[in-house]
């Protein structure tokens, strides 16, 4: 039996928990091999090198240390760097997976190489094009030759874009394989009481989209809004870097302190789960905190105007939410326990994505 090497890119925060199952359900196979290569998008350690060890991924085979950038520098870079090494060592497959610049940049790179390409987390779509992100998910499932989809709703947008059938594999959420192979140690972490935060009695804050803070008009509203739902809720605040450095350019963190809001670092994956799992509410507009909380049924405002994860609204706990109406979407969710109607989990959000991606590929190869 021939074992084929598969090349999984990882970036980004985000896609360290989309990359961590599938990389041990590759390397317990027997007739694959995973290769982790690191384009070092992100780069502090608890952006990155935390949450790979929280995930049992500490060394990357390849690092291509890229580094922030512009848009056109971080997705050049990436290209040009991946190309290196995928020349050098071609794999049978390579996955790239979630929204990210590298995720298009790697995408791009592989196909043009002629080697099999595959999209974890394809078809989601905001249908808002001001946003990086949605421009990196067209893109790269234009160009992908496998498109494996978290949810119907993904499955139904690419045939509309006109995507035959057999592109597509629906896998389901490969993010919360990460959460029920990590429960234990989440469970263990107490990050809630280590903080004095007892009893639900809390509420969870993450913003980092451009559109929300590199603006200081537009962040100052927010830091005004948060000041207001810390008076019905304590709010946990982790920060971005972006956004830590935005706050302190327009001397707003000094605002949010004195709001009260307890300001954090970012946290690695097991402590900011625990601290997720704990909350009455999460306020963000992050993409995979809005399936995380529907999941765990924990009620999620999203500071935006749309979602490329729909399914979270119609089958779950998150809503969209304004500065104008997120005060009172908070104390309604309070009020009735959650957003009034039972959490469900939508199909294939099992913990057993990483299986079926296998399989998948198995089925591809023979
Ligand atoms: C990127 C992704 C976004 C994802 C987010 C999660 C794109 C277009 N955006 O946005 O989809 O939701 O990651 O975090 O790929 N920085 C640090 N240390 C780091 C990383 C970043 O200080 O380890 C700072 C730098 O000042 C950098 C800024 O954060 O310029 C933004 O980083 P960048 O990777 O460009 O985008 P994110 O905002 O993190």
């Amino acid at each position: 039996m021939s074992v084929q090497n598969v090349h999984l890119i990882a970036a980004a925060r985000p896609n360290f928990m989309k990359v961590a199952p599938l990389w041990h359900a590759l390397a317990a196979a027997a007739d694959f091999r995973p290769v982790l290569i690191h384009t070092g998008q992100h780069y502090d350690a608890n952006m990155s090198a935390d949450i790979l060890a929280d995930l049992g991924l500490s060394e990357p085979d390849f690092h291509l240390g890229i580094g922030s950038g512009s848009h056109a520098e971080q997705t050049g870079k990436v290209m040009i760097a991946y190309g290196e090494v995928a020349s050098a060592h071609r794999p049978d497959w390579l996955v790239v997976v979630g929204d990210v610049n590298s995720t298009l940049a790697c995408a791009i790179t592989g196909v043009k190489l002629g080697i099999p390409t595959v999209h974890l987390e394809a078809g989601l779509r905001s249908r808002d094009r001001s946003m990086p992100e949605e421009i990196n998910r067209i893109a790269t499932d234009a160009v992908a030759d496998i498109l494996w989809t978290p949810s119907p709703d993904a499955d139904t947008n690419l045939a509309a874009e006109g995507v035959p059938a057999d592109r597509v594999t629906r896998v389901g959420n490969i993010m919360l394989d990460s959460f029920e192979m990590k429960r234990p140690a989440i469970e263990a972490a107490a990050v809630p009481q280590s903080l004095g935060c007892n009893g639900r009695g809390y509420g969870v804050v993450t913003l980092h989209r451009p559109v929300n803070v590199d603006d200081p008009a537009q962040l100052g509203r927010l830091v005004d809004c948060l000041a207001e739902l810390h008076a019905e809720l304590p709010l946990v605040f982790p920060v971005h870097p972006r956004t830590a450095a935005r706050l302190e350019a327009a001397g707003l963190d000094r605002r949010l302190a004195a709001a009260g809001l307890r300001l954090l670092e970012p946290l690695p994956y097991i402590r900011f789960m625990s601290l997720v799992s704990g909350a009455r509410a999460v306020v963000t507009d992050s993409g995979g905190i809005q399936e995380e909380t529907t999941y765990l049924g924990i009620p999620c405002l999203t500071l935006r105007e749309s979602t490329e994860r729909p399914i979270t609204i119609q089958q779950g706990t998150n809503r969209l939410a304004t500065p104008d109406d997120v005060v009172d979407l908070l104390r309604a969710a309070l009020a009735s326990g959650g957003h009034g109607e039972a959490p469900a989990r939508p199909e294939y959000w099992d913990g057993r994505t990483a299986e079926r991606c296998v399989e998948d590929l198995r089925r591809r190869t023979r």
